[in-house]
């Protein structure tokens, strides 16, 4: 079991100011961050970092709304990251969401869901690779 994951404050929740409130959260629940950087995905980067799901019907929407402004990816750390991320943000559509989670405090929709976390391990490894080199992981002083 791995103890890494990448969560992606998205466009969405940067744009209404919900960032801090969001790390704050993630922080109280454990997670280190072990990097984190503002950034706006360009179309090629969007679309390879959700390239799963290019077959999907809403990828194009997808893409407009993950590159419609700045994001803020962090490279977390935590036993049992992927599992414990996913349940701190709760369903994909904030209607379903747990109360308390952060996509039921903080997401407009089922698109417009104010955060990302990976959904394997597997995956983490590679989400994290898309945003942060080796050097970014290795310079943090939580290590
Ligand atoms: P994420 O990858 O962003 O953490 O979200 P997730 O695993 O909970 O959901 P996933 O199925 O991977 O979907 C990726 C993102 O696509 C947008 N979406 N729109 N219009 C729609 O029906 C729809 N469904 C999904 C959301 O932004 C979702 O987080
Ligand atoms: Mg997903």
């Amino acid at each position: 079991m791995s103890n890494k994951t990448l969560a992606i404050i998205k466009p969405d929740a940067v744009n209404n100011e919900y960032a801090g409130e969001i790390i704050d959260k993630i922080i109280k629940a454990g997670f280190k961050i072990k990097a984190m950087k503002m950034t706006r995905l360009t179309v090629d980067s969007a679309e390879g970092f959700y390239a799963i799901h290019k077959e999907r019907p809403f990828f194009g929407e997808l893409v407009e709304y993950m590159t419609s402004g700045p994001c803020i990816p962090m490279a977390l750390e935590k036993e049992n990251a992927v599992e414990d991320y996913r349940k701190l943000i709760g369903a994909t559509d904030p209607a379903k969401a747990d109360e308390g989670t952060i996509r039921k405090l903080y997401a407009k929709n089922i698109q417009f869901n104010a955060v990302h976390g990976s959904d394997s391990d597997e995956n983490a490894e590679k989400e994290i690779s898309h945003f942060f080199s080796r050097n970014e992981l290795l310079n943090n002083y939580t290590d």
